[in-house]
């Protein structure tokens, strides 16, 4: 085994889009694990959105990453070392090791899982943070009806795809709104979403909201939002009484200058009283309590083969950068993820 190991440091903050000067790729000393931690081997590494939000000074909900530290991220590997009596090598375990090709961690902050019947890297999605944010948003806020129709953005990503597929498993009408014709055809013929509306097809913010009237012709009665914008806008033109909308993300935000008018605001508040319109925003990891339930929940499902998944897959820690810029622009189809080994 070498001796040495990579990592990603965040070298400089963004101002508006990130740039691969924003980080720095370093190369450093394997270090042994001390008492009751482990020595892991990342074999990938999840990209998500919210590490934007870390990258900038101000808090958010969350701390800002420091400039030097390793980028913050969720991991999946194998225990090469351990000094903690829940690990013996060869586990294969998912932590937050961060853009790193090895890490040190107590071995409280490490989960076992099982690879068996699912995928190393679906643990990274599906069956893990993201999948487990469209479980929380489906079930919590949005507690759809069969019957009713639901809309998502973002709806071939890691968590809208699972928005929308978990609605066609509970009887509902499901409207994705994805960027480019590909994605859509993603959506509809693979993941089996009822109709899928292209934004970057539609020429104005009139034409968003035709196009969504022609896929939602009852109206929206639940509605998950992960980008915000003239989506969010069209959307709310046309939410039924009594719809709820849960706020998972606002993407399209995520890159603005700071003292930006946000591209996402809302521009009709009139809707929320005349057809009482409840709208709550989460973060996943407020719920915790509610992850073993859930990721069990996905699980069974995926087993059972009754949901599908897609990844973007980088190959190499130094392509992470440009894969993390790419997924910030809309390049990825599913899950972004990075092969590490
Ligand atoms: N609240 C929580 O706890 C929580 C947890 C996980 C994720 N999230 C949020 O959920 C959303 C989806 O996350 P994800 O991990 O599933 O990502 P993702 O959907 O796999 O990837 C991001 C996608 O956003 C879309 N997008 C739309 N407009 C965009 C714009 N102006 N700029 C950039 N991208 C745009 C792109 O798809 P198109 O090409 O289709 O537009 C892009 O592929 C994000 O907003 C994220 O922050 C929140």
């Amino acid at each position: 085994m070498s001796k040495t190991y990579r990592r990603i440091v965040l070298a400089s903050r963004p101002t508006g889009w990130v740039m691969p000067e924003n980080f720095r790729l370093e190369t450093l000393p394997i270090p042994s694990p001390g008492p009751n931690e482990v020595l892991v081997r990342n074999h990938y590494l999840s990209l998500d959105p919210y590490m934007r939000g870390r990258m900038n000074e101000g808090k958010s909900y969350a701390q800002p990453q420091e400039i030097g530290a390793t980028m913050i991220g969720a991991t999946v590997g194998e225990v090469v070392a351990s000094h903690h009596r829940a690990f013996t090598v060869g586990n294969h375990v998912r932590g937050m090791l961060g853009w790193s090709e090895f890490g040190v961690v107590n071995g409280k902050a490490l989960e076992r899982i099982d690879t068996r019947k699912i995928p190393m890297s679906a643990y990274l999605g599906i069956v893990g943070m993201p999948g487990m944010a469209a479980w929380y948003g489906y079930h919590k806020i949005l507690a759809p009806k069969a019957g009713e129709t639901l809309v998502v953005s973002a709806a071939s990503g890691a968590v809208g795809s699972v928005v929308g597929q978990l609605a066609k498993l509970g009887g509902l009408r499901a409207v994705g709104i994805a960027g480019g014709p590909e994605k859509c055809r993603y959506v509809t013929d693979e993941l089996g979403f009822d109709a899928c509306v292209d934004y970057r097809g539609a020429k104005d913010a009139e034409a968003l909201t035709q196009a969504l009237r022609i896929a939602a012709p009852k109206g929206v009665d639940a509605h998950f939002e992960n980008v915000g914008g003239d989506a969010l806008n069209a959307v709310m033109n046309l939410l039924n009484p009594f719809a709820r909308v849960a706020i998972c993300g606002l993407i399209s935000d995520y890159n603005n200058e700071r003292g930006v008018v946000p591209h996402s605001a809302i521009r009709n508040p009139a809707v929320f009283l005349v057809a009482r319109i409840k709208m709550q925003g989460f973060i996943v990891s407020d719920h915790l309590e509610l992850w073993p339930q859930g990721l069990t929940d996905l699980g069974a499902l995926l087993v059972a083969g009754k949901l599908k998944f897609r990844e973007t897959i980088a190959e190499n820690l130094a392509r992470a950068p440009e894969a993390f810029i790419g997924l910030l622009r809309g390049r990825n189809v599913g899950k972004q993820i990075v092969k590490l080994v």
